[in-house]
């Protein structure tokens, strides 16, 4: 197949702010999945979405299939942007439709969706005001994060408040920095477990994983924030998190788990890949926090691959599965 695979890149811009880039892929991720589906056979020609003009450049370029993990340029409706195009053009691509890629990238919005599905997620409120009256049924310890962005982007230990004070101060930095509406929602102690869905035929929803953060507890962070993901695996910052895939879990809390990751990629109507990132509280309920249907696909650094890994697939089988399932979609299309 001709293959088109687009993305953003990571760059090195000292004048934006650290964490502007993070959602980004890096030239490693890029080269890996050139590399994969080199090793099928098909030819690639990788397109940056932000230094290339779209619409005309896949008009005048017919392609089989674009193999996209573009996070687009922004606002709210970034992820939804090229696969709109690529609708219009009536070209085929991987993974999910702008639609469900513009409910998953907003916090509340899918959280409305999952509720009304009786899918467990944290209670919430979104403050559009910053002085807006916090609704007295939630309760501390809360955690305030940007209602739209990824890759823990603006959640950081100060995040998880513990008072009305340092709520609303919280609220205010957080709006500020990502001028944008701001979620709030009860923080849930417990298990940090994330479920990669695949579909691939039989085997759709991967070995759970589970990442444990108490190797990390002198380090004074013990979540999955914006830091920590950003330098995992750093010792002397001790932001050393252990993974355990498949998560320890006993079998009858595994299948509740994946079950709520499934019916959450069902319930947003996600295509090929999702990952759906889990709370397990202390009574033994799996609270959605959110899915992602344009996971990170760092051949040794992303979480997806991990449970890929796990699944027993090698890397080019993960790309291929994707791509497969795609195809197959545009043929019965
Ligand atoms: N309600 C919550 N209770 C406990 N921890 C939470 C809660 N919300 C967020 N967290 C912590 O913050 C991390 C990042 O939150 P979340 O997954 O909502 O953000 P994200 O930026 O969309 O992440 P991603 O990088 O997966 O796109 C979670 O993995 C978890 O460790
Ligand atoms: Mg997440």
């Amino acid at each position: 197949m001709k293959i088109v695979l687009t993305y953003n890149l990571k760059e090195n811009d000292q004048t934006k702010p650290a964490d502007y880039f993070s959602e980004f892929d890096s030239p490693d991720t890029i080269s890996a999945i050139i590399g994969a589906l080199e090793k099928k056979g098909h030819t690639v020609e990788p397109i940056n979405v932000k230094t290339t003009n779209l619409f005309s450049y896949f008009k005048n370029n017919r392609v089989d299939m674009v193999f996209n993990i573009a996070e687009g340029k922004n606002g709210k409706f970034r992820e939804a942007e090229l696969p709109a195009v690529l609708d219009y053009l009536n070209i085929p691509y991987t993974g999910s439709n702008p639609f469900a890629l513009g409910i998953a990238l907003n916090k509340g919005l899918t959280k409305k969706i999952l509720k009304s599905e009786d899918i467990p997620t944290p209670s919430f409120q979104i403050f559009k005001k910053l002085n807006a009256e916090l609704d007295p049924s939630l309760k501390f310890p809360l955690i305030v994060k940007p209602n739209l962005e990824g890759s823990s982007k603006g959640i950081s230990v100060s995040s998880v408040v513990h008072d009305q004070d340092s709520l609303y101060r919280q609220i205010k930095d957080t709006q500020g920095l990502y001028k944008q509406d701001v979620i709030v929602e009860e923080f849930i102690e417990g298990k940090e477990l994330s479920v990669g869905i695949l579909e691939n035929g039989a085997s759709k929803i991967l070995p759970i994983l589970e990442i444990d953060f108490s190797p990390c507890i002198k380090s004074g962070e013990y979540f999955y924030s914006w830091r920590m993901k950003e330098y995992q695996g750093n010792a002397e910052l001790g932001l050393i998190p252990q993974f355990h895939c498949p998560a320890r879990l006993d079998k009858k809390t595994e299948e509740l788990v994946k079950s709520v990751a499934l019916r959450t990629h069902q319930a947003l109507g996600c295509f090929d890949i999702s990952r759906t990132d889990i709370r397990l509280d202390k009574n033994g309920t799996p609270y959605v926090l959110e899915i992602n249907p344009l996971p990170g696909l760092n051949p040794t650094e992303s979480n997806f691959p991990i449970m890929a890994y796990a699944a027993g697939m090698k890397y080019e089988d993960l790309i291929d599965a994707i791509l497969m399932n795609a195809s197959e979609r545009s043929r019965l299309n």
